[in-house]
């Protein structure tokens, strides 16, 4: 009887097991349909119920906010020049050297490996993230008696209008170093203290590659371009690893008409853009560009959110090079609209130039995240990349 008993309780048991993988299997199927791109794998591959394996910690620095087995820094870490690691994210820190930047050297926001392996030199070639194991400091070329706030900072430039709330809950002078994420960081929401409480809900509810392609109407981290909330744009599905000027990111911008020379949050039209998720922290960089009250040349600042003008030496964008006028991974344009899927054509006077025209947005191996060597743009030189993409009667 007892021996009957046990078999049909496991007999149970295996049925039961055999039905929740079942509907495991069912309900993967069901999320993988709905939601390719999001996240995927055992809980434990990713969370720690207590940060405790036989009685040790899984990770010293733990326990991690929403129960995760490794701060975001270390989940998109790879010790070898990959994407990404086995049960991890896409890696924006190499700890090898990548030597260089773009294809198959960073991904397209670049690298933090710079400014990490060696902070005290380097400490302009990143954003100088605290959640980084190597630095220690705020940022040793900023001012002493401001040293956390960031060039160009504008208190106003994003208001509570805003979907993802203000940076730094816009206060006059930055009280805290830059994060991940969060109240002080890039990506999630800004209302939200810290880089685990600003990403809450994201991974899981990533929309994926296609992204966010509808004006002002985007609401959660999750369907925000590279979790930059409220940000548009086509995301690569390998995050530009072999980008190539057909097979891109694609980033959202706009041809501003505002008078842009007194700063603030009226020097804003579309708050979307990439150009302006930079300056949602450097606002001044964006937000007081002209020196009339008139849009346009001559500017006081080089712009951003303008278009390319199909006139003079813009005529020959990326044409005198190896480019063929195509599209320049090196010095990319954003688009009116964002498109389906990404290419290699150039529409000018539509295409519109952005701070990540020039600039990396975690780090390069140049001094202020450049995306080439500034040094080496010479009038009259004969260089055909960098600046003269774009300025090709420059050169
Ligand atoms: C590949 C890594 C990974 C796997 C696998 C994973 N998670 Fe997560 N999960 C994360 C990350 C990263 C976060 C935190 C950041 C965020 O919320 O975006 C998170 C957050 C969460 C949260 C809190 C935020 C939210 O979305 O509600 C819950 C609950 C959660 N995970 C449950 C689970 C469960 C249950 C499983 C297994 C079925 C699982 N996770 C598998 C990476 C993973
Ligand atoms: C346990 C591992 C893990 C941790 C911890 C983690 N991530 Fe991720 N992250 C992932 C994975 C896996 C993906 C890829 C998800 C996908 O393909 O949709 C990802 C994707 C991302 C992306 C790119 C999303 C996109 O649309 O392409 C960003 C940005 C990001 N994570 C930021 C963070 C931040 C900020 C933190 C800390 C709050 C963090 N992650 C913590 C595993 C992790
Ligand atoms: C959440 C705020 C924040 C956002 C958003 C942000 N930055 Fe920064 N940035 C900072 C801070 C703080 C510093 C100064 C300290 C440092 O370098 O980390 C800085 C420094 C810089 C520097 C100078 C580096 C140096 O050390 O001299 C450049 C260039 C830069 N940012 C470009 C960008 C671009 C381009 C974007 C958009 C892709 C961007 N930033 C978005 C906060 C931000
Ligand atoms: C046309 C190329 C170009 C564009 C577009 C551009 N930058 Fe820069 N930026 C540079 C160069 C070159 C430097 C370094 C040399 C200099 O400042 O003249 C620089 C320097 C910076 C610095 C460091 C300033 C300091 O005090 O050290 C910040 C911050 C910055 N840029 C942010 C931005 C932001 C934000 C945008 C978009 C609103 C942007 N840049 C657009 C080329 C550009
Ligand atoms: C993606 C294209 C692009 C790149 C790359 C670019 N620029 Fe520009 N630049 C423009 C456009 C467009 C204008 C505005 C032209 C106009 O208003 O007619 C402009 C304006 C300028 C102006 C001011 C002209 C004026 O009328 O006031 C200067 C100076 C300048 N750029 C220098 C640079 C330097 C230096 C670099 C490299 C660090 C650079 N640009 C990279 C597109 C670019």
């Amino acid at each position: 009887m007892k021996v009957d008993t046990l078999t049909k309780e496991k007999e149970g048991k295996g049925m039961r097991r055999i039905l929740l993988t079942l509907s495991l299997v069912v309900m993967a199927l069901a999320l993988t349909a709905v939601n390719a791109a999001a996240i995927s794998g055992v809980c434990s591959n990713c969370h720690t119920m207590h940060n405790s394996q036989d009685g040790d910690p899984v990770d010293a620095g733990g326990p991690y906010g929403q129960l995760l087995n490794a701060g975001c820094v270390a989940c998109h870490t790879a010790d070898t020049p990959v994407i990404q690691e086995v049960n991890k994210g896409p890696a924006v820190l190499h700890t090898v050297a990548p030597g260089g930047q773009g294809a198959g050297l960073t991904l397209a926001g670049g690298d933090f490996y710079w400014v990490n392996a060696n902070q005290a030199v380097n400490a302009s070639m990143g954003h100088n993230v605290i959640d980084l194991p190597g630095v220690t400091v705020a940022d040793t070329n900023m001012p002493l008696a401001d040293p956390l706030s960031p060039p160009g900072w504008d208190p106003v430039a994003t208001g509570t209008a805003f979907v993802a709330d203000q940076v730094a809950s816009g206060e006059a002078a930055w009280s805290s170093q830059l994060t991940c994420a969060g109240e002080y960081g890039c990506h999630g929401n800004h209302a939200a203290t810290g880089s685990f409480p600003g990403m809450q809900g994201a991974h899981h509810n990533n929309t994926g590659g296609t992204a966010t392609q509808t004006d002002g109407t985007l609401t959660t981290i999750g369907e925000s371009y590279r979790f930059l909330m409220g940000i548009e744009g086509l995301e690569e599905t390998q995050w530009n690893w072999a980008e190539t000027a057909v097979t891109h990111n694609e980033y959202y911008g706009e041809d501003s008409t505002v008078n842009r020379s007194a700063g603030g949050l009226a020097a804003y039209g579309s708050r979307d853009t990439i150009s302006f998720l930079c300056a949602e922290c450097h606002g001044l960089f964006h937000g007081t560009v002209d020196e009339n009250a008139a849009p346009g040349s001559p500017w006081v600042r080089h712009p951003t959110d303008i278009d390319l003008p199909a006139s003079g030496e813009y005529l020959l964008y990326n044409a005198e090079g190896a480019g063929g006028g195509l599209y320049s991974v090196e010095a990319p344009v954003a688009r009116a609209s964002v498109p389906a899927a990404s290419g290699s054509a150039i529409t000018l006077g539509s295409d519109i130039v952005m701070c990540l025209s020039c600039h990396r947005a975690h780090g390069s191996p140049e001094p202020d995240l450049l995306r080439w060597t500034y040094s080496t743009m010479v009038a009259g030189g004969g260089a055909t990349n960098g600046c003269f993409t774009c300025h090709t009667d420059k050169n």
